[in-house]
């Protein structure tokens, strides 16, 4: 997507009639930026900003205080690891330990091909299926360590 198909992405939530406010089109915005652009820059902030005539300051607040917004560049596929009780307690935080190091990188890091970002999440109220984890819009439930070289190289992953 370019920055002008964006803006008219934008025009159009606006004039959806779906939103009770052109502020009230700020998270949807965002979430158009996020699913398009490897992260959320400037420009695209920019854009929210003026055609949603609210100021740039508040854009930047949201698409920072939002954890499934990336304002830093991201991979192309984003590993999310629930690491709230239901998933801890089941063994995340083993999840989480073998995925940085299959990966090499830490929760939080992309790989150097940027390929995978790797994030450790909040609930994703998939709490039956702990230990959970997404990859983009993908669901895993049940997850063992066992189970993560044949997830990764779903994704292309090549092995370490
Ligand atoms: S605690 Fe992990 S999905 Fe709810």
């Amino acid at each position: 997507m370019t920055y002008e198909e964006f803006r008219e992405a934008v025009k159009e939530l606006v004039s959806s009639g779906r939103y009770p406010s052109k502020k009230s089109c700020t998270l949807p915005a965002l979430w158009i930026a996020e699913k398009n652009f490897p992260r959320i820059d400037h420009e695209i902030m920019r854009i929210i900003a003026s055609e949603l005539e609210i100021p740039l300051v508040e854009v930047e607040e949201a698409a920072e205080f939002y954890a499934m917004f990336h304002t830093k560049p991201k991979g192309k596929y984003v590993i999310r690891v629930c690491t709230n009780l239901s998933c801890m307690l089941n063994g995340a935080e083993e999840i989480v330990e073998e995925l940085s190091r299959l990966l090499g990188i830490s929760p939080g890091e992309t790989t150097p091909d940027g390929l995978f970002t790797l994030e450790e999440y909040e609930c994703m109220g998939l709490c039956d299926g702990a230990p959970a984890l997404t990859v983009n819009e993908e669901r895993f439930l049940n997850v063992t360590k066992e189970q993560l070289p044949a997830i990764l190289e779903k994704f292309g992953w090549k092995g370490k």
